[in-house]
């Protein structure tokens, strides 16, 4: 059993444990993350300026944007059918995550898991929407708090692994068009929220945070 204390343990483990038929990465960098895939999964990775020298036979790299792979059918029908696991790491901005995530759903299975990067922000520094450090979770961490609140009929939970946490989303219904309905409304409240807000309210109970042990994640990997 490896090691989940970091979101690289905890993806690797979600591979191992889901299997899953068809897996969807967004933002893929160099492949490091896309390195924990097992045999038999087909791979979809979807990055702008993808740096992944040769991929394996069962990997596809779209060189785009997640909203222009979501806008071309074409690119969207190399899945070839629902997606099982979707890893969340592109723009680490919250209305770009919104729209990844809200995107990845209706493509997805409904047994399927999203993960997403970069939910549980170090310090306000490190989650500002400007890039200025090295570890840069960006306000990722609001789409944790919208979906909470927008769609209670789905399981949000994030784990606390290292550096910036993992959120965990299932019960998805990919015939359900809240996020999409109500994406700019949902956009504007997430804007008025400030990293400050986790502390005075509670980042725990906002983000429905858990320790990034086995006993609390195992649940969370279950379809
Ligand atoms: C943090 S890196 C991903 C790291 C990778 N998942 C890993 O853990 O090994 C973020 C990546 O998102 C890509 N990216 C930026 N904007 C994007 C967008 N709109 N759609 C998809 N990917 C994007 C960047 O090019 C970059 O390679």
């Amino acid at each position: 059993m490896n090691d989940i204390s970091t979101y690289y343990g905890l993806l690797r483990r979600a591979h191992e444990i889901i299997r899953p038929e068809r897996y969807l990465e967004i933002g893929v960098h160099e492949g490091h993350s896309l390195s924990f895939v097992q045999p038999g999964t087909r791979v979809v990775g979807v990055d702008p300026e993808p740096k992944v020298e040769n991929p394996p036979d069962n990997t596809v790299i779209v060189p785009a944007t997640s909203d222009a792979f979501f806008a071309d059918p074409e690119l969207v029908g190399l899945l070839g059918g629902p997606i099982d696991l979707a890893f969340v790491d592109g723009l680490h901005l919250h209305e770009q995550t919104l729209r990844d995530v809200a995107n990845v759903e209706r493509h997805s299975h409904p047994d399927g898991i999203i993960m997403i990067h970069d939910c549980l922000p170090i310090d306000a520094k490190t989650a500002a929407r400007d890039r200025t450090t090295v570890v840069w979770s960006g306000d990722v961490w609001k789409v944790v708090v919208a979906l909470r609140r927008h769609r209670p009929d789905l399981t949000v939970t994030t784990v606390d692994v290292e550096p910036t946490g993992l959120a965990i989303v299932s019960g998805l219904d990919p015939d359900n068009t809240i996020l999409h309905d109500d994406y700019d409304a949902i956009v504007e409240e997430l804007a008025g929220l400030e990293f400050d807000d986790l502390e005075s309210v509670g980042r725990d109970e906002m983000l429905g945070v858990v320790p990034g042990t086995w006993d609390r994640v195992e649940p969370l990997l279950a379809s």
